[in-house]
Formats: structure tokens, sequence, C-alpha cells
């Protein structure tokens, strides 16, 4: 019987290399002879991309915070059930780009959702399913925005005040301590190839 991969996720606020870091880690895991599958959320398969689209989109019409929750997990459920879910039991070590720790930070801690509201969606959505490892890149809100504003046209996300990532970046932080076994934080605010060295070492720490 093939052995299930690990589904692994990178998270953090805006900027601080989750995309840069996911592209890097395949590519280094692949070279040992691990079968991996890079995605992301909100996103991952056409369906749940259409739905990335309807969050991100920058609109006039204010958006409830618990319809951006829904569609949140109602990307997650897609993406979960047709995508992660089947790479892992065919062996693939999946890499996703942000998961429910990314919810728990914008829609929680972000927009104020209460956390139990927030659990009881991951239960439905998730049942027992949680990322084996949750890599953590942690940077000063600052130091992110500068390199995503470097990088083009802002999202509906990316246009939110200075505070709102303040209140993100300590829930990531607040989640890893509670469960250190499972989270990895490393410091993103470093040259790239000091962030690439810890990543590469969290995940040789996994083989
Ligand atoms: N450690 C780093 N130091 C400087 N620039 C970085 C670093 N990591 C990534 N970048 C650059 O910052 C920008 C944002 O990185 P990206 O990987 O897209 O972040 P995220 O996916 O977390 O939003 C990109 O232009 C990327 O090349
Ligand atoms: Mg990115």
């Amino acid at each position: 019987m093939t052995q299930r991969g690990r589904f692994i996720t990178f998270e953090g606020a805006e900027g601080v290399g989750k995309s840069t870091q996911i592209a890097l880690a395949a590519e280094t895991l692949r070279a040992t002879g691990v079968d991996v599958v890079v995605t992301r959320e909100p996103g991952g398969t056409p369906m749940a991309e259409a739905i990335r689209e309807l969050l991100l989109t920058p609109r006039d019409e204010p958006v409830n915070e618990i319809t951006e929750l829904l569609l949140m997990f109602a990307a997650r459920a897609q993406h979960l059930h047709g995508h992660i879910l089947p790479a892992l039991e065919r062996g693939c070590w999946v890499l996703c780009d942000r998961f429910t720790d990314a919810t728990f930070a914008y829609q929680g801690a972000g927009r104020g959702v209460p956390e139990e509201r927030i659990t009881l969606l991951e239960t439905l959505v998730q049942q027992e399913i949680r990322p084996d490892d949750v890599i953590i890149l942690d940077a000063p809100v600052e130091i992110g925005m500068a390199r995503a504003t470097r990088r083009g046209e802002l999202d509906r996300f990316e246009q939110e005040e200075i505070a709102f990532f303040e209140r993100i970046r300590a829930c990531y932080l607040a989640r890893a301590r509670r469960s250190p076994q499972r989270y990895h934080v490393i410091d993103a605010a470093r040259p790239l190839d000091e962030v690439t060295a810890s990543v590469t070492s969290v995940l040789d720490g996994l083989r």
C-alpha cells in the first residue's frame, strides 16, 4: 500500500515569501525523489479558483464577514476533497500556500469573527483533517507590505490597514505557540537565502 503523503501548509501575511519559498521547497523535495503537489488557497481547483476571484477582487459593495468566511470554506471543501486528499492518498506531499490557519488569522483575528464559529466550519469541512506541518513565515508587517507592494497591484485583502495585518501576525504566532510540535516559525525578514535554508532544514527534519 502506498504510504500517505505529508500535508504541509505555508502561512504568513502578505509578502513574507510564501509563494517564493513553496516553489523552492518543491524543487528541493523533488530533487530528493519526493512526489510533490503545489497548490494554494483559496483556490486549487477550477471551481475553487473561481471562488478565489470572487474573494480577492476589490469591490465597492461591503463584503459581510460571514459571506467571506463561507466562501473560504466553500473553496476549501472543493479543494480538500477534489485535490488535496486524493494527492495525499497517492503518496504525494502536498505543499499548500495558506490553509485554515489563514482563516483563523484573516477572518478571525482580522475581521473579528469569533473563533468558535470558524472551528465549527473547520469541523464540518475537514472533520479530523489538519495539516501535518505548518510553516509560518514571520516578518514585521512593514517588511511584508513593502515586498507585496513592489510585486504589483493590491488585492482586496492587501488593501487593509496596518493594524489588520498586525492582528494577523499575532494570531499566527499565538497558534504556533499553542501547538509547537506541528508549527515551525521562521524569521522571514532575513535575506532570501537564509530563509530558504531555514525552510530546507525544517523539511529535512520531516523525512
Ligand atoms: N527573504 C526575502 N527577502 C527579500 N525579498 C523577498 C524575500 N522573499 C521573497 N521576496 C520577494 O518579495 C515579494 C513577495 O514574495 P512572495 O513569495 O510573493 O510573498 P507571499 O507569497 O508571501 O505574498 C516577491 O517579489 C519576492 O521575490
Ligand atoms: Mg503568494
